[in-house]
């Protein structure tokens, strides 16, 4: 299989924060549409895709939503304020540029502040360049979200962009439902909304699809960077199989099995440990009475950065155990 640049590309420029998913959801159900079944979007938004089979029900998460910026004042000279939608550093939002959905790009910038430890998302601003606030208001609402503006870059090695969370799990997702042929099992692959919240579209499509078995695809970090605190994930070492993070401690049995799988087909792996963090798992777990419930990362450096770096061998490596996984036959 190769590294479908193109995909990866269009998936981390697409228009999609938080409760906003409209545009994306259309990419993706354009990629997919040929290669399922049944196909729906729910009420709170998430897209459905089932590729039937006889075996288990299996749902598949992966977020479509992004983080960004929702606007909460614009002032008589035209600048906005903001509050975040999802983890947003100031110190990674400080001097970046923004774009809305209709396209109008903004810059980001600071109130004077003579000691740089107080930045706060509440001293900083949003220029559209625009002369004051009728002019601004023509073009913008309080509640529109902006994010990060589209920015991509890929060498032999790694992707260098904004969005990797959860673009690349979306990306597996739809390299794994392209191929995958015959299915064993009954796939439901789910395209989240609203993770960045809370959570929450993994919550109500779980409580829909009524999954025997859960999977979440997500970004995990990585320990490997100078000076980086202590956590057994690199980049290049291969797919990240779950134990744990803040919202899950994945089913045992489901993740012994996942690992045979990757050392039955000699697909590089290894064992994730995240102190912080949660995932759609997290949510598909506690559904009604239980449902086992396990993750595969992929290793990203700088996560919610505008410059998150994966590697593409780690990416397809993790398509390759979601494919060999769904195909096989799970015993728990
Ligand atoms: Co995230
Ligand atoms: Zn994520």
């Amino acid at each position: 299989m190769k590294f479908n640049s193109q995909l990866m590309e269009e998936l981390v420029t697409t228009y999609g924060p938080s409760g906003n998913e409209d545009n994306i959801r259309i990419y993706i159900k354009e990629q997919i549409e040929d290669y399922v079944d049944k196909i729906e979007v729910d009420s709170l938004g998430n897209l459905i895709a089932r590729k039937k089979g006889n075996g288990k029900k299996i749902m598949i998460a992966a977020h479509m939503d992004q983080i960004g910026l929702m606007i909460t004042d614009i002032d008589k000279d035209g600048f906005l304020r903001f509050t975040n939608v999802g983890g947003i550093s100031p110190y990674i939002l400080m001097s970046q540029k923004v774009i809305f959905e209709n396209g109008r790009v903004g810059v980001v910038y600071v109130e004077p502040i003579e000691d740089i430890s107080k930045l706060k998302l509440s001293n900083m601003f949003i220029d559209i360049g625009v002369n004051n606030k009728e002019e601004a208001e023509n073009l913008v609402n309080i509640g529109d979200i902006c994010i990060y503006k589209p920015d991509y870059s890929e060498n032999d090695n790694v992707i260098h962009t904004r969005y990797l969370d959860d673009r690349v799990g979306c990306y597996v997702a739809i390299e794994a439902i392209k191929g995958i042929k015959n299915p064993k099992n009954d796939l439901y692959f789910v395209f989240t909304v609203q993770e960045e919240v809370g959570l929450r579209g993994a919550k109500t499509s779980a409580f829909k699809v009524e999954p025997d078995i859960g999977i979440a695809i997500d970004v995990t970090g990585s320990g490997d960077t100078p000076k980086a605190k202590t956590f057994a994930v690199g980049l290049n070492e291969g797919t990240a199989i779950k134990i744990k993070d803040n919202s899950i401690i994945t089913h045992p049995k489901l993740r012994e099995h996942m690992v045979n799988i990757a050392r039955n087909n000699d697909i590089p792996y290894q064992m994730e440990v995240l102190e912080h963090g949660g995932t759609d798992s997290g949510a598909i777990h506690l559904t009604k009475e239980g449902v086992p419930t396990g993750a595969i990362s992929i290793p990203t450096r700088y996560v919610h950065s505008t410059i998150e770096t994966a590697s593409k061998k780690d990416i397809l490596d993790s398509v390759k155990l979601l494919i060999k996984l769904l195909e096989s036959d799970i015993q728990l």
